[in-house]
């Protein structure tokens, strides 16, 4: 198959700086150096931070992955990178190095959207064939897409203010618990009740795919302001049923907007989730069994590629290579860059930066 060419990939959009080579299915590196410990003290990603650490790792990563693929740039045959959306800074230097490395080598270069690189992942990882439903949910993105082709994707429906994986890391920050919130809030919401508390289930009672999470943010707060005020403090029963009735929020307005876009879309030949949140174990259960009701295989690739990394970059470049060819220098970093072409721009912007 023409798309069994090498290649190395660059991911740079938001905090995680990523190198990969990838021939075919086969991932024979994968660099990521996350940048957790810079943005700490601060509560979320510091676009700047992150764009200076980007500029310093990329080059060490990409010869971290051609070492560890046995390789040298003459057995490359393409360089793919994130050309957007995300934070421009970061973007901008991936791009950048993308452009160096390809101009020194004379390798094709291939600007990548980065949802598109989350959107091919399960083909990379389970060979899944067009055209399938995947969710994307992390804590920058949250959206329905039906994908059609390399490069052919339409939007069902998307958050229009915060991503889920947000929502849960401001749940963790208003309850005193450890970051990222969602890992810590999943695990006191083992022991919760999740009927205790009422939270909302935001945009049930309107037609269609689209999704809102900030609601959430303050009913919490509300509850638990309630809750300080009436007995001077929580107990940790009340933190795990609050962790508990949110997540259930969350789980039962993904589930409901996934059977709507399931119903929306015919002939799919799986349903597929990617992103951070999607690690989240009742979430993907509960997914897992609304596709079984409609009769579909659920793909949920291995965490460490529904998460931000450089060889779905790699993967989803090759992909791209083979419909539509190379970009040439004039690629330019694009910090909104809608996969769907048709679809309106979505409204928010998250603290991992824009979505598209
Ligand atoms: O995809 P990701 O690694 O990064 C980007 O957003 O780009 O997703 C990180 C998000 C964080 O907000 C984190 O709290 C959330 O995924 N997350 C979870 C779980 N593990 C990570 N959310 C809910 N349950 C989890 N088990
Ligand atoms: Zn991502």
């Amino acid at each position: 198959m023409s798309h069994d060419i090498t290649v190395l990939g660059l991911e740079s959009s938001c905090d995680d700086t990523a190198a990969a080579v990838v021939r075919g299915r086969e991932i024979l590196s994968s660099v990521v150096a996350d940048q957790t410990a810079l943005h700490a003290a601060y509560g979320g990603v510091v676009p700047e931070i992150a764009a200076r650490a980007h500029a310093e790792k990329l080059d060490l990563c990409v010869e971290r992955a051609l070492a560890e693929a046995g390789m040298s740039f003459s057995k490359i045959d393409a360089i793919a990178v994130t050309a957007g959306p995300g934070l421009i800074g970061g973007v901008l230097s991936g791009v950048m190095m993308a452009k160096g490395l390809s101009a020194a080598t004379g390798k094709p270069l291939i600007g990548v959207n980065h949802l598109a690189g989350h959107a091919l992942t399960p083909r990379l990882t389970d060979g899944l064939d067009y055209p399938y439903l995947i969710l994307l949910v992390s804590g920058g993105h949250c959206q329905f897409l039906r994908v059609e082709g390399p490069t052919t994707f339409s939007r069902l429906g998307s958050t229009i203010d915060d991503a889920p994986g947000e929502a849960f890391d401001k749940t963790a920050r208003l309850l005193g618990l450890p970051q990222p919130g969602g890992p810590s809030v999943e695990q006191h919401a083992r022991s919760g009740d999740e009927l205790r508390f009422v939270f909302p289930r935001p945009l049930l009672d309107r037609p269609g795919c689209d999704l809102s999470f900030s609601g959430l943010k303050t009913a919490l707060l509300r509850q638990r302001d309630q809750l300080i005020a009436d007995q001077g403090g929580l107990h940790t029963q009340d933190v795990d049923d609050l962790c508990a009735g949110f997540q259930a929020a969350i789980r039962d307005v993904l589930i409901e907007k996934s059977k709507r876009a399931l119903n929306a879309s015919e002939g799919l030949s799986g349903f597929a989730v990617a992103g951070g949140v999607a690690a989240n174990t009742e979430l993907r259960a509960a997914l897992e069994t609304l596709s079984a009701k409609h009769g579909i295989p659920f793909v949920a690739p291995p965490l460490a590629l529904c998460t931000d990394n450089a060889a779905m970059i790699a993967y989803a470049g090759a992909e791209k290579f083979t419909v539509e060819g190379a970009d040439d220098l004039t690629l330019t970093a694009r910090p909104r860059w809608p996969l769907d072409r048709a679809a309106p721009a979505a409204l928010g912007s998250g603290k991992k930066g824009a979505k598209a």
